[in-house]
């Protein structure tokens, strides 16, 4: 499977939203960071088909997407950033009216329901009304509704939000088995949810794709620049108006800090190894933008 954005750029009245995107994915996990605003979601919902993007296009395995009628819709399982659901549907409905439209037999669709059900944990929760679901299970039922026709592709945008640190890692192993031969884009706030399963992250920002690599791309880029140190508590709000932080303990009288800075940060400095988010922090809050690692 090869999914290949050629181009891409949407414009919301004059403002350039997504900025010429040119990218080729293949199976595995992508994962695609970026602040609010950045336009990740707007380039979800163009490779989901449900926007249109105002110059450029989308080839699976080389032929245009545009002239493959119903075949690309088919292909992919979406999952949306805002869901909504009828009031009186319960969980149960929800998925097999989601199977419905996705054309599948109701003997078929039942079976995946009650597997994909029993692998997000709501197996005892069909029955209820969907709107009396709390955000982490209606989040796991739209999960299950992008896996329903175990689609070639897979597009989920901000599938954690709302997830407890459990139905996380679940979650993780979820789709890090799905994706051994299918491909799973998946934009996320939590450099946790991709840093161990994703063959390359994309940073975004101002609708353009400024880095692309592994995990351990990012990680080599900002060895030698991550330090823990201790500073006095009233020194802290002063400091980090000065320094990228990226992570905070009090320790004692004193606060215990992870500053982010290619120079050694003060004397008692002491070296620590860097991971993904130290790496997203020093790329968003440092560097100007660059072309892709
Ligand atoms: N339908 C629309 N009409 C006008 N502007 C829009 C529309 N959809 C998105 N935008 C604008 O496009 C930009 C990118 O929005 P988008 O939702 O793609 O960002 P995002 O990276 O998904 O952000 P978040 O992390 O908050 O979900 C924002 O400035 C947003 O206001
Ligand atoms: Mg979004």
């Amino acid at each position: 499977m090869q999914l290949f954005m050629e181009n891409i750029t949407k414009k919301f009245g004059d403002k350039d939203v997504l900025k010429g995107i040119t990218l080729s994915m293949e199976n595995g996990v992508y994962g695609l960071l970026g602040p609010n605003g950045a336009g990740k979601t707007t380039m979800i919902r163009i490779l989901a088909d449900i926007l249109r993007p105002t110059q450029g296009r989308i080839l699976i395995n080389g032929q245009d997407k545009d002239t493959c009628g119903d075949e690309y819709r088919a292909k992919i399982g979406y999952l949306p950033q805002d869901m909504s659901f009828y009031s009186d549907f319960s969980g149960r409905d929800y998925l097999q009216y989601a199977a419905m439209l996705k054309g599948m037999p109701t003997a078929k669709a039942n079976e995946r329901i009650e597997a994909l059900a029993h692998n997000v944990g709501l197996s005892g929760d069909l029955r209820r009304r969907c709107v009396t679901y709390s955000g982490g299970m209606q989040r796991r039922l739209g999960i299950a509704q992008a896996l329903l026709d175990d689609p070639e592709i897979l597009i989920l945008d901000e599938p954690t939000a709302g997830l407890d640190p459990h139905e996380r890692i679940k979650f993780r192993n979820i789709i890090s088995a799905y994706s051994k031969d299918r491909l799973v884009l998946l934009s996320t706030h939590i450099v946790s949810d991709v840093d161990s399963i994703a063959r390359q992250i994309m940073m975004m920002e101002y609708g353009s794709i400024n880095r692309l690599g592994s995990a351990g791309d990012y990680i080599k880029q900002i060895e030698n620049c991550v330090w823990d140190m201790k500073i006095p508590v009233d020194r802290l709000v002063a400091f980090q108006n000065s320094a990228v932080i990226s992570n905070v303990i009090p320790s004692g009288g004193m606060m215990e800090v992870r500053v982010i800075d290619e120079k050694k940060p003060s004397g008692d400095a002491v070296p620590a190894a860097p991971n993904l988010e130290d790496a997203y922090l020093y790329i968003f809050n440092y560097l100007p933008l660059q072309a892709a690692v």
